[in-house]
């Protein structure tokens, strides 16, 4: 089989966008961190997340926020790193 121009300029599209994906910023670098107040100093476990920011709590989430759980996939704490 031997190898045409369309080949290699696939190729080269395909490298293009790879290395344009893996340049993206990580998502954890652009969400807002989790503040560093008295109510998540210390340990405070994902699951407790939504005893404040449930919808009626104390500090319910947005409509547009995603609903997914896994707070800390998104959100860096300050402290912790
Ligand atoms: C005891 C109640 C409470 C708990 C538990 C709690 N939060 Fe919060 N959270 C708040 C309040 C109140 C605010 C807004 C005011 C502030 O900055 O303290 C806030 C603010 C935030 C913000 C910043 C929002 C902004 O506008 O920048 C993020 C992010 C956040 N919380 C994530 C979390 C995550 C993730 C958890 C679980 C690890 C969590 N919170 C647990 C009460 C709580
Ligand atoms: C898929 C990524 C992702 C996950 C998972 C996630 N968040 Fe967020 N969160 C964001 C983004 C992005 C913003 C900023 C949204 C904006 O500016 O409207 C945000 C904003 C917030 C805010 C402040 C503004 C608002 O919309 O109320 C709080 C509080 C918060 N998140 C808490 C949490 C908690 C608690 C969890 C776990 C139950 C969680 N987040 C899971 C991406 C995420």
């Amino acid at each position: 089989m031997t190898i045409r121009r369309a080949d290699w300029l696939f190729l080269l599209a395909v490298g293009l966008v790879v290395a344009f994906v893996s340049l993206l910023p990580s998502p954890r670098e652009q969400n807002p961190p989790i503040p560093g107040t008295p109510a998540h100093r210390g340990r405070v476990a994902e699951k407790d997340c939504l005893r404040c920011h449930d919808v009626g709590q104390a500090r319910p989430l947005s409509d547009r926020h995603p609903k997914r759980r896994d707070c800390f996939r998104c959100h860096r704490q300050e402290d912790r790193g």
